[in-house]
């Protein structure tokens, strides 16, 4: 599946089978965060994978009750490393991270792996459970694996709303 197939077909998926990830097919998704773009190529970026079927449980009741996930043959923790960054950077950090993120979803997608981006966690909960030292921020956890379910796309603003050309205010000519 090429890029814009990916991009296209892509649903957040919140039904999976209790399968595991072919460690060839995980590292090739966790290589896709590994690749991602920076601000000053500073990676300040760490993830934590999950595949004990007991943390996995855990990370499903500390994401706000959303125990779904844990059925993902992997959970992938994307945390914020700030002491990476510079004074110039600073303010990409948690930007960077979820940069990192989306690239693993769309190289989910593409070898068949669903995935959802999971926002609502309870952060300190998170934190303890895997042990993440001080001075980092959990992102989002982001469960992969594979679906068990085919969602409905959901619906997205028109381009015309989205997009203004030249100026703000005047309408895209496409
Ligand atoms: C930052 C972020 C946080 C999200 N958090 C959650 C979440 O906690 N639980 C959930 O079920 N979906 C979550 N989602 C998924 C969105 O609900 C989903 O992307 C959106 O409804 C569009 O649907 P689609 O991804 O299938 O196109 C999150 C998405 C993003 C980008």
């Amino acid at each position: 599946m090429n890029v814009l197939e990916a991009i296209r077909t892509r649903r957040s998926v919140r039904k999976y089978k209790p399968e595991e990830i072919p460690e060839e097919d995980l590292k090739e998704i966790l290589t896709a965060a590994q690749l991602a773009p920076s601000a000053g190529n500073r990676q300040p970026w760490r993830f934590v994978v999950v595949r004990d079927p007991e943390m996995k449980k855990k990370l499903g009741e500390a994401a706000r009750g959303q125990t779904w996930i844990s059925d993902a043959g992997v959970i992938v923790a994307a945390l914020a490393m700030p002491r990476d960054s510079s004074e110039i950077y600073p303010r990409w950090v948690e930007r960077d991270v979820m940069t990192a993120v989306e690239h693993m979803v769309l190289a989910a997608w593409s070898l068949e792996y669903g995935t959802c981006w999971i926002g609502a966690f309870y952060e300190e909960k998170v934190k303890e459970l895997l042990g993440i030292p001080e001075g980092m921020t959990v992102i989002n956890l982001l469960p992969i694996g594979v679906p068990d379910q085919k969602p409905e796309a959901r619906g997205r603003k028109p381009l015309e709303e989205l997009f203004q050309e030249d100026r703000f205010g005047a309408p895209l000519k496409i």
